[in-house]
């Protein structure tokens, strides 16, 4: 893990913030980087659109409007980090149980840039354990979902989700077929949200200030 190249991906995505716009922001620390520089140009945008309490309030504290999605309609840029990443730019997201709001604004938004730093780079997505967050009452029938599919579901105890849910990691996964898997596992009663980004990938990777 560089704390330099995430750092680097923050900044170098402000070349895709246009005069004017609406911004989609993800979470987590390399989205704080972002969030830092786009508090420079915040007289020339409209807002952002966050995906958690935590960049809601990082958003407030520089003084960048928070507006609601069902108000903007689709958006023109989302930017956001990301677990792992495979060279067709699907992500493993959720590490920081973030996953369902940052998944809306992603299928809302033309253009989803992630900003990564060259650790999150991966042959074969699955290594970091795939985030899922379910409804409380369903913890225990999607864990015996993920068992008949050969995964290791582990209870992330203790974590509550800015929606009031659970979140199961699991372990022991080598996704050879991410947008099979992403579509099987949203079939499953009580998933709120699968933290694979396969069916709707990012469109740009910025690896530190490197476009993959
Ligand atoms: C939060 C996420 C984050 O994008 C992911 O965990 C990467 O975080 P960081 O930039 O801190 O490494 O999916 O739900």
């Amino acid at each position: 893990m560089s704390t330099n190249e995430k750092r680097q991906a923050g900044e170098a995505a402000i070349r895709y913030v246009e005069d004017g716009a609406i911004i989609g922001v993800g979470t987590g620390s390399t989205v704080a980087y972002f969030i830092d520089a786009l508090a420079d140009l915040k007289d020339r945008i409209q807002g952002a659109v966050s995906s958690s309490e935590q960049s809601t309030a990082h958003l407030k504290r520089v003084g960048i409007p928070v507006l609601d999605l069902n108000a903007t309609g689709k958006l023109t840029l989302y930017v956001d980090g990301a677990d792992e990443c495979d060279s067709h730019k699907r992500l493993i997201k959720g590490g920081g149980a973030a996953l369902t709001r940052e998944k809306i604004i992603a299928e809302a938004s033309d253009q989803f840039v992630c900003i990564i730093d060259s650790s999150k780079l991966v042959n074969l997505l699955g290594k970091f354990p795939l985030p899922i967050e379910v409804i409380p009452m369903a913890r225990s029938l999607v864990g015996r979902e993920i068992v008949k599919r050969g995964g290791n579901p582990v209870w992330r105890d203790g974590v509550v989700t800015d929606n009031g849910n659970w979140v199961i990691d699991v372990h022991g996964w080598q996704i050879a077929d991410p947008v099979g898997l992403e579509n099987d596992l949203n079939q499953i009663p009580g998933i709120v949200t699968v933290g694979l980004f396969a069916r709707r990938p990012a469109n740009v990777v910025l690896v530190g200030d490197k476009v993959l």
